[in-house]
């Protein structure tokens, strides 16, 4: 259920829409104090805890082809709702980074390599937002067939979700099959990608065998590994905290083979990363303890999902409908911006928990 943050903003329609446009009042109201637009984007997007919110994770579709038992056990399905159109979200997109100024957006699902739109819509991006770094997080089934055309369409970087290097195990946790994801890792690195990021979520008796054996294998490849503690969200609640594994333990596991250095933290992100040193090998590893360590403190997030519902945090269930910054006259950035902003300004310290919706629809 969607719980607002906020009363439903106002949308300007019918009779009044007549007289004055969303995009008039916008005008007005701009134009009168114009010279503070710049000093309010300078000033960004606050949360009520004065933390900068300028990294957008958006969902361009709900739907995925895997079951990874962490995020959408057996017999879950997602709910049917409409789909913000690409036309929306972009100019949703494009009024966050004019009025409060975008740093990364990060496009996720579902699965969005199983939305076809998606080379087109990340060009769209691109070309809307300029400098601004737009990354995608996939679990890799279609990047052979996709990743030339997203890497010409201009997006920057990959992160690729692998839970397991023995298939028959990778099967059993995802569903799916590590060949294909394997295949499409290769190939975004052909396709001249920087090496993706792996995101693997531990878990006990599943794939906590095999921490080092992973982390081996992505440093003689040259690929960055995050171990991922399983955050107990939406209907894998229950199962993540039977199976949870700390980071600390992985960090244990990992120093078993690898020397590790912690490197300086940067400013928002969720993984500590270390230099990690061992079986002839050198190169980075991180591990992301949202449970254990939570990055509150730093976030910069918020999520808008497929069906434009915006989360300013993952472990709150509280939400605010987008949808209806869009009238009979079109986009309202009047209406826009008064529900990101309440939305944001309810942002708590550290997330409230439970989180009700399910990972695949949040987008991770
Ligand atoms: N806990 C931790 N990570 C999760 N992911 C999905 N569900 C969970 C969870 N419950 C990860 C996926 C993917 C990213 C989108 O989030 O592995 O890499
Ligand atoms: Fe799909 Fe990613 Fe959820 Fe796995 S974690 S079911 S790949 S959305």
């Amino acid at each position: 259920m969607t719980v607002s943050l906020s009363e439903p903003g106002h949308v300007l329609g019918g009779a009044q829409s007549a007289r004055l446009r969303p995009q008039d009042l916008e005008r007005t109201q701009w134009a009168e104090s114009s010279p503070s637009a710049a000093q309010r984007r300078r000033a960004g997007l606050r949360d009520g805890c004065s933390r900068r919110v300028d990294h957008l994770r958006l969902s361009v579709i709900s739907a995925c082809e895997m079951r990874c038992v962490y995020c959408r056990p057996h017999g879950h399905r997602p709910d049917e709702h409409i789909h913000l159109s690409d036309e929306r979200r972009l100019e949703f997109v494009r009024f966050l980074h004019e009025r409060f100024g975008l740093s990364q957006v990060r496009i996720t699902g579902g699965e969005p390599l199983q939305y076809a739109e998606l080379a087109r819509f990340v060009s769209a991006v691109r070309a809307a937002l300029g400098d601004v770094s737009v990354a995608l997080t996939t679990n890799g089934r279609l990047l052979a067939k996709r990743a030339a055309e997203l890497r010409v369409a201009g997006l920057d970087r990959l992160n690729v979700s692998l839970d397991s290097l023995e298939p028959d195990r990778y099967r059993q946790v995802t569903g799916g099959v590590l060949g294909e994801a394997l295949a499409g890792l290769w190939a975004a690195v052909r396709a001249g990608f920087p090496p993706p990021k792996i995101n693997t979520v531990v878990l006990r008796g599943l794939n906590d065998h095999e921490i080092c054996n992973m982390a081996r294998w992505a440093l003689t490849g040259g690929l960055e590994i995050r171990f991922l503690e399983a955050m107990p969200i939406g209907p894998a609640a229950a199962f993540n905290r039977r199976r949870f594994v700390s980071a600390a333990e992985t960090r244990e596991l990992l120093a078993e083979e690898f020397d590790l250095v912690a490197l300086p933290e940067t400013e928002g992100a969720t993984a500590r990363r270390y230099r990690a040193r061992g079986s002839g090998s050198v190169g980075v590893i991180g591990l992301i303890a949202p449970i254990s360590q939570p990055f509150c403190d730093g976030c910069r997030r918020m999520r808008l999902t497929a069906e434009g519902r915006l989360y300013p945090c993952l472990l709150d269930s509280r939400c605010v409908d987008m949808s209806t910054a869009w009238g009979e006259g079109g986009f309202c950035p009047v209406t826009a911006e008064r529900l990101v902003t309440d939305a944001v300004a309810g942002k708590q310290a550290q997330g409230p928990q439970p989180q009700t919706a399910a990972m695949v629809a949040l987008g991770g």
